[in-house]
């Protein structure tokens, strides 16, 4: 929790002196951070940052249906789970300046490995 606060300070930090390209993001959306103007891409805006929206993630990966049928060899698969199929939120598990985790680890044992 204390490594999360500490991270939550440093992006603000960041923010403040708009030094946008220091935030850090996913190794494999390096690309789209490049100039780090990205922000708006998640975030809906970049000034003030409002919380990331996962609808913004639709913009480039498609529909979460879309996205469950990528994974629909996995069993069980976690873009589409007997409780919520495809509506969960994406940031319940993918992460983008931390640790990805997964929400299914609250009660199963599944060994998802989050990207
Ligand atoms: C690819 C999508 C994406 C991009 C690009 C992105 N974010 Fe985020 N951001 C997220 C998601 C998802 C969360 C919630 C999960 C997390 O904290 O990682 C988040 C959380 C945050 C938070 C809250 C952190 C916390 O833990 O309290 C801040 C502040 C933030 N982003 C700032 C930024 C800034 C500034 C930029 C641009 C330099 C940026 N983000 C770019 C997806 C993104
Ligand atoms: C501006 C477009 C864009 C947005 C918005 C975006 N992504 Fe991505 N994402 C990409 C690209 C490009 C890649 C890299 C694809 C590749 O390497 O084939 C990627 C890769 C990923 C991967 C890794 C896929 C793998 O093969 O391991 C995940 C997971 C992911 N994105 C989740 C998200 C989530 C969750 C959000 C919303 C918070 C989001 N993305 C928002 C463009 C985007
Ligand atoms: C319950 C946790 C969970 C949620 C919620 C979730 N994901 Fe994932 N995602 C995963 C896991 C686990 C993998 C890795 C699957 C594997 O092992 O191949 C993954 C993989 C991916 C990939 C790569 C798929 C591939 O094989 O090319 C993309 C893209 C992605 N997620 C995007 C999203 C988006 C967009 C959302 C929101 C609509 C989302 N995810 C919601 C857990 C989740
Ligand atoms: C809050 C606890 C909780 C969470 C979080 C949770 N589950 Fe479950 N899940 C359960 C319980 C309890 C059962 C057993 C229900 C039953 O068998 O009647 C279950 C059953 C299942 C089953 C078997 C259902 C069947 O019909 O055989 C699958 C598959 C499953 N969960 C997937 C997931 C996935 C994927 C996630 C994450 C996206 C997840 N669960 C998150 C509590 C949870």
């Amino acid at each position: 929790m204390l490594e999360q606060n500490a991270l939550h300070q440093k992006i603000l930090d960041y923010i403040d002196n708009k030094i946008y390209n220091q935030v850090p993001v996913k190794s494999y959306h390096k690309k789209v951070h490049q100039n780090g103007n990205s922000c708006e891409l998640c975030h809906g805006s970049s000034e003030p940052v409002t919380p990331a929206d996962t609808a913004n993630c639709a913009n480039c990966h498609g529909s979460p249906e879309a996205v469950a049928e990528l994974t629909k060899e996995l069993e069980p698969n976690p873009h589409n789970s007997p409780h919520w199929e495809t509506e969960l939120p994406c940031d319940s598990c993918h992460m983008e300046h931390s640790e990805s985790k997964s929400v299914c680890k609250q009660c199963h044992q599944f060994g998802f490995k989050t990207p």
